[in-house]
């Protein structure tokens, strides 16, 4: 059984709303606070659904958590246990981040694999291999990687790609590691910088952050520290492209507008008006938006996390959009749901082709994860009629009171709960 939303189309969103914590950065956060004995606090953390599963899986690891408002607080042992079983994890991929803490704290790890994900597969190769890069074992066994160590000794540690994931397990086990470790073509997401930024609290030595080559110096002790998470840029891009989609007036606060450079480019591109502030951002638009083409790619690359609302704008822009996806190859699924909203779009390897309609039509859609839910909702604020969005839990994920923030710029949103059926 699952929730939908009930949008209504035809209203022009106006307004202003205010960004939590990132979702990407908080689960990181929460993993690294296991790297120090003791009581880790994490401010602007947003209420989202992965915030209490983080907390299973830590709580499953020996730490106690409590999660109050905004806050996490995070309690953590002398010695945290190793096994993160597959009733904790089974429910979200983030729960991988805990793989570098527990190498750095135990030198050991049994972390179990998340299952399959809609977006495309996620192999954890480069994670394993920066670990034996480190001089860990890492194996799959039974659905788990396996990793022991009798020591981790610093290496120069070059990724094929920037992956996330395994920029920040590799950091996490290069801190509490014996001498220096560089990351080559590492990732430099904002929420990488946080991560770094809190760790450097703690007492991490590392150089570098921002810039695609990290060096660690290790050190043989971290400590707990009080951190305010960054905001989330892929919420407030969400808002931004809403703007011009329903031809609003959005005022975002609570993020860092260079943290969005192009996707804020992209949006002056398709003709919005668009003012930054040190807190955020507005995008004005005026008339219907103009089609431009858009690449994801690794930051500072248009963020394949918004690839859905980019197809969102394109299907009602005027003229043919080219949409290119670098990062996650399954993400493309979601435009047959767009096509049975009456987009225009198809699509042929890495490239979807859209050619924008004055208008889209109500149909009911499935949402297969949290962008593309959040992706169809949008197409749904310019469809005509009432447009029917199911499975939208997974929109609970990653975006904090999404049905109130949306009704607070004018938008028209219903949430149904079915009953059982016995
Ligand atoms: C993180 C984000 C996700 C975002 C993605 C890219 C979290 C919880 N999730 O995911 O929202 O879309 O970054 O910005 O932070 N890959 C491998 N081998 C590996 C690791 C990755 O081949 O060992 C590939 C993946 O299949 C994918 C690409 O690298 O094609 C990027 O993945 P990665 O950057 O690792 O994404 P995540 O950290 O999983």
């Amino acid at each position: 059984m699952s929730d939908r939303y009930l949008v209504t189309g035809g209203a022009r969103l106006v307004g202003e709303v205010f960004v939590d914590g990132a979702k990407n950065s908080v689960l990181k956060l929460m993993a690294a606070a296991l790297l120090a004995e003791g009581r880790t606090v994490l401010t602007n953390a947003p209420q989202i659904a992965d915030v209490p599963l983080m907390a299973k899986v830590l709580r499953g690891l020996g730490a106690e958590v409590e999660i109050d408002g905004d806050v996490v607080t995070i309690d953590v042992p002398a010695e945290p246990d190793f096994h993160a079983d597959f009733d904790a994890v089974k429910q979200f991929r983030a729960s991988v981040c805990v793989l570098g803490p527990l190498m750095a704290r135990r030198r050991r790890a049994v972390v179990a694999l998340p299952g399959g994900d809609a977006i495309g597969s996620r192999p954890l190769d480069m994670h394993q291999a920066g670990l034996r890069a480190l001089g860990a074992q890492s194996t799959i066994e039974h659905g788990c990687v396996v990793a022991s160590a009798e020591t981790l000794t610093g290496a120069a540690i070059a990724l094929e790609f920037p992956s996330v994931g395994a920029t920040e397990n590799i950091l996490m086990a290069a801190v509490l590691a014996d001498g220096v470790t560089t990351i080559d073509n590492a990732a430099r997401e904002p929420e990488i910088i946080d991560l770094c930024e809190m760790l450097i609290q703690m007492g991490a030595r590392i150089d570098g952050v921002g810039s695609p080559t990290l060096t660690v110096d290790g050190v043989t002790d971290l400590t707990p520290t009080r951190h305010h998470v960054v905001g989330d840029r892929i919420v407030a891009g969400t808002w931004g492209v809403a703007a011009a989609m329903t031809q609003g007036d959005i005022r975002v606060r609570g993020v860092d507008p260079d943290h969005l450079r192009l996707v804020l480019k992209k949006l002056e591109d398709a003709g919005a008006d668009v003012e930054r502030f040190d807190d955020g951002f507005r995008v004005v638009q005026e008339g219907r938006p103009v089609a431009v083409n858009t690449a994801t790619l690794p930051y500072p690359g248009y963020p394949t996390d918004m690839q859905p609302m980019a197809i969102g704008l394109a299907t009602v822009s005027e003229g043919m959009s080219m949409i290119t996806e670098n990062v996650f190859e399954a993400r493309f699924r979601f435009v047959e749901e767009m096509v049975r909203l009456g987009a225009d779009a198809r699509t042929d390897g890495h490239h979807a082709v859209i050619r924008g309609v004055e208008k889209l039509s109500s149909a009911p859609v499935w949402s297969s994860d949290i962008r593309a839910g959040v992706g169809l909702v949008l197409a749904g604020l310019v469809a005509d009629g009432v447009t029917e969005v199911h499975d939208v839990e997974h929109i609970d994920r990653g975006y904090p009171n999404f049905e109130e923030q949306l009704t607070a710029l004018g938008g028209r949103i219903e949430r149904v709960t079915d009953a059982p059926v016995d």
